[in-house]
């Protein structure tokens, strides 16, 4: 088989990638290790930039999201469980975004991919790209125990954290930045209407809260936990409980309790690998970066990542010009850097560390309440949870 652009992973990154290019006659293959079910399954990110909107709503993908999508022109922020408001519509001259769970983008992303002939490989086993520093990469797999090559001019690494093609990147080339946290988030999701209209980002005496939802009959909750949290110990009135007392009387009093049908636990790390491309290997998304999930960033990252490659590649088979290409690792991590420290911070001014003590409690306290009152503080969390501009 030969194709112009391998991808390995159907996530967000790889399935978006293949939709760019198909729209610009380039000929894409993704390999995916798992069924379209077991994706579309996996409960992920909730909340799109107006970038990624865009995307879709340019791919001719936004039908649903516009009809099932809900608007969100603000979000809301909680200390001890006081609330206030951050406008991020009117703060941003106009960005909003729009919840709409990755579950969902997903699935649009097949239908829609099925019905343009895009050519995807589910269950591909001991999926390895191939010398990817020299002139004629190749991809090699198991399918029906059979061994299969798949001949190209680039792979594209979409494969998330866990993937193979990061590993493909000499250890003297790559660089990795990271953090890992010392705690988790656990969440749930219940048929059971929001608690408010808006998303609340909770901080705790007892720790972080979010109080999130996916439409206007299911929502979306979590708790920091501790990163060795056991399922079993979090019945669902005792996650109720927590949830409540963390975002304070005001909200407790519209938090609906039901059942849940999804448990799980996230853990949380922010991790950049540098470069993005070797030779003819392209990280995008996950593979290459992780950020936790407090600002809301991670599908949307890889979204932005596959926009800039798409481009490169697009120049590269349209005018022959290298510079694209070339530039595309340096360009996307500008951003991701931005979007990691966003991030960061985040997740710094809202959480509970172990190490904390009285001062820095009363720092964190400080700084939300500084943001409460200051328009300039209130502009920086907006323009960065609606998306940095694409440069
Ligand atoms: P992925 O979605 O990980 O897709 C990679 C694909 O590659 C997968 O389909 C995988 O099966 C496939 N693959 C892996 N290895 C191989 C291989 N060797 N061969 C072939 N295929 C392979 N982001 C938010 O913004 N908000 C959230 O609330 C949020 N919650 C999250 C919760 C969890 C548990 C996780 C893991 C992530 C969460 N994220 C969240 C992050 C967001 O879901 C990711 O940033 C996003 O999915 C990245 O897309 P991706 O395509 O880069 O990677
Ligand atoms: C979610 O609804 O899953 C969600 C929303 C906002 C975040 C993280 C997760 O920052």
């Amino acid at each position: 088989m030969r194709t112009k652009i391998a991808i390995i992973g159907a996530g967000p990154a790889g399935l978006m990638l293949a939709h760019l290019l198909q729209r610009e006659g380039i000929d894409a293959v993704i390999l995916e290790s798992r069924d379209r079910d077991y994706i579309e399954g996996r409960v992920r990110a909730g909340v799109l930039e107006q970038t990624t909107v865009n995307l879709l709503e340019r791919l001719g993908l936004g039908g649903r999201m516009g009809r099932e999508g809900l608007i969100h022109t603000g979000t809301k922020l909680a200390i001890d469980g006081e609330i206030f408001r951050i406008d991020i519509q009117e703060l941003t001259g106009g960005s909003t975004v729009m919840v709409y769970g990755q579950q969902e983008v997903m699935r649009d992303l097949f239908d829609d991919a099925a019905e343009r002939g895009i050519k995807i490989i589910f269950n591909a086993a001991e999926v390895r790209p191939r010398e990817v520093a020299g002139s004629r990469p190749y991809v090699t797999w198991r399918e029906n125990g059979t061994e299969r090559r798949l001949d190209c001019d680039f792979i594209a690494g979409c494969d998330g954290f866990h993937g193979v093609s990061r590993g493909c990147i000499p250890k003297t080339v790559l660089k990795t930045f990271e953090r890992v946290y010392p705690f988790g988030w656990l969440g749930i999701l219940a048929d059971v209407p929001p608690a408010n209209h808006e998303l609340i980002y909770a901080n705790h005496e007892r720790g972080f809260a979010l109080a999130s939802m996916r439409s206007a009959t299911r929502s979306r909750y979590y708790i920091q936990c501790a990163v060795d949290e056991n399922l079993a110990d979090w019945p669902d009135e005792r996650f109720w409980d927590e949830v409540a007392r963390r975002l304070g009387p005001e909200t407790a009093a519209h938090v609906v309790r039901g059942p849940s049908f999804e448990k799980s636990i996230a853990p949380l790390r922010s991790s950049v690998t540098e470069p993005m491309r070797h030779g003819k290997l392209f990280l995008a998304g996950d593979a290459a970066h992780i950020v936790p999930p407090t600002g809301a960033k991670g599908l949307n990252l890889a979204v932005a990542d596959v926009i800039f490659l798409a481009e490169a590649l697009t120049d590269f088979y349209q005018s022959g010009s290298a510079s694209g290409i070339d530039h595309y690792s340096a360009r996307a991590l500008a951003r991701v850097w931005k979007a990691e420290r966003f991030s960061w911070w985040f997740t710094s001014i809202t959480h509970r560390f172990p190490e904390m003590d009285g001062f820095a409690r009363k720092m964190q306290v400080a700084e939300l309440n500084y943001m409460r009152g200051s328009r300039a503080a209130q502009t920086m969390l907006a323009e960065n949870y609606v998306g940095l501009p694409l440069q």
